[in-house]
C-alpha cells in the first residue's frame, strides 16, 4: 500500500512539473533602426520559458557571431525566465541575421527583419 502511494505521489510530482513547461517567446531586433552599413547592436530577447534549459545563438548566415553578451538568467513571476543576448554588428543587405534558440529539444531560428 505504501509503495502504491509513493508511486502515485511521484506521478503527481512529475505531472505538476510538466504542466509548468512553457515554450519561449522570442524577439529579434536591433538597438537602432536597421540601416545597412551602420554600426548597430543585434538583440535577441527570450522570455516566458520554463524550465531554464535553454541556449541562444546569434547568427550571421547561419554561423555564430563571436563576442556576444548574454544577461544572467532572470526570474520572472510564475516559474518563468527571460534572457537577452546581444552583439555588435554592421548589417549588410546580402547577409542574413538570425537568433537560434534551443529550449529543451526544440530548436527554432528567428530571422531579423531590417525594417523593424
Ligand atoms: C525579466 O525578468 C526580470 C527579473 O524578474 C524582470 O524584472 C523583467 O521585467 C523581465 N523582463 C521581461 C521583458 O519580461
Ligand atoms: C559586451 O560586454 C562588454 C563588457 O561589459 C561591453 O564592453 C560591450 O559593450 C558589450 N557588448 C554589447 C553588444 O553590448
Amino acid at each position: 500500500m505504501k509503495i502504491i502511494l509513493s508511486i502515485l505521489a511521484l506521478g503527481l510530482f512529475y505531472a505538476t512539473v510538466e504542466s509548468k513547461e512553457s515554450p519561449p517567446k522570442v524577439q529579434v531586433y536591433s538597438r537602432n533602426p536597421g540601416n545597412f552599413g551602420e554600426k548597430n547592436v543585434l538583440i535577441c530577447h527570450v522570455s516566458g520559458f520554463h524550465p531554464p534549459d535553454i541556449s541562444i545563438q546569434l547568427l550571421k548566415n547561419g554561423k555564430e557571431i563571436p563576442n556576444s553578451n548574454q544577461t544572467d538568467l532572470a526570474f520572472e513571476q510564475g516559474w518563468q525566465f527571460n534572457l537577452t543576448k546581444s552583439v555588435f554588428f554592421t548589417p549588410a543587405a546580402e547577409e542574413e541575421y538570425s537568433c537560434r534558440v534551443r529550449h529543451l529539444k526544440n530548436l527554432k531560428t528567428y530571422t531579423w527583419e531590417a525594417d523593424m
